[in-house]
């Protein structure tokens, strides 16, 4: 039976679809079959594993306005073991018109979850039905941030929702697993007072060891390829590939 991690923060620019797909390709390097599927309509996934849909390529978006199933929308990607449910960059948020356990049922009943290890859930920012649809699927969300004084507050926004899915009794499994600082710069004091913040508020373990800002990460999305795989000695590589290896800890 698949993990589901979902990767959110109501802050756009925050590292998500960058975190995404690097996870994801890290952890089907390692062997898993891994399964991305990108419910943000600006469709990075895509981009950042070289992926190129058509116009008519079955989407998450046209599984949830009810034109498929979710399995027709799998596309494989360059990397072995690594599959795709790309976005649909012309759906219009808030046209979800299905409920809030849609993905979450399609993933169980069309046995996607007995297919894959691991099953990594990009979502955009915007809070409707396409974040809750991917809240209520997954076992445990990952939390990428910037580490700067604004980032508290959409940690917080996040918390609540994740309370509010949780006493709805919409999905009871899902837990933080942990915060991820991205484009971190410890020799500056405002990230480490920020993760200091949050390793108060959360727990020392929750917080990851951090992407550090590195070019080779935005250079890699560019040219469609996981870092690990565009610049293999690259800080950014080594940096995903450690936090890989604390993520699976905190999820043992
Ligand atoms: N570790 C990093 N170093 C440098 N740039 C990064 C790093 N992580 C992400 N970026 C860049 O920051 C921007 C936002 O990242 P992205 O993953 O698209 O965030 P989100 O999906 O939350 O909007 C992108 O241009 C991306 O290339
Ligand atoms: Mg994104």
């Amino acid at each position: 039976m698949a993990r589901t991690l979902v990767i959110s923060n109501r802050k756009g620019g925050s590292g998500k679809s960058s975190t995404a797909v690097n996870v994801a390709a890290e952890l089907a390097a390692q062997g898993q079959r891994v399964l991305l599927v990108d419910l943000d309509t600006q469709g990075h996934c895509a981009v950042g594993l070289g992926v190129k849909p058509r116009r008519d390529t079955p989407t998450v978006h046209g599984f949830l306005a009810g034109h498929y199933g979710l399995r027709q929308a799998v596309v494989e990607s360059s990397w072995p073991g690594l599959h795709l449910i790309p976005a649909d960059p012309l759906f219009e948020h808030g046209g979800v018109g299905a409920g809030e356990l849609q993905l979450s049922d399609a993933l169980k009943a069309e046995q996607l979850m007995d297919d894959y290890d691991t099953i990594i859930l990009d979502t955009p920012p915007s809070l409707d039905g396409l974040l809750i649809n991917a809240l209520c699927a997954a076992d445990r969300v990952l939390v990428p941030f910037v580490p700067h004084y604004l980032s508290g507050e959409g940690v917080r926004q996040l918390a609540r929702l994740l309370f509010r899915v949780a006493s709805r009794g919409l999905n009871e499994r899902l837990r933080v697993l942990g915060f991820l600082p991205v484009m971190v710069d410890l020799r500056i004091g405002q990230h480490r007072e920020v993760n200091a913040g949050l390793s108060h508020q959360f727990g020392a373990a929750r917080l990851l060891p951090g992407i550090r800002t590195d070019i080779k990460v935005a250079e890699a999305f560019a040219v469609g390829k996981p870092v690990r795989v565009h610049a293999p000695g690259s800080r950014a590589a080594a940096d995903y590939a450690q936090a890989v290896q604390v993520l699976e800890k905190l999820w043992a």
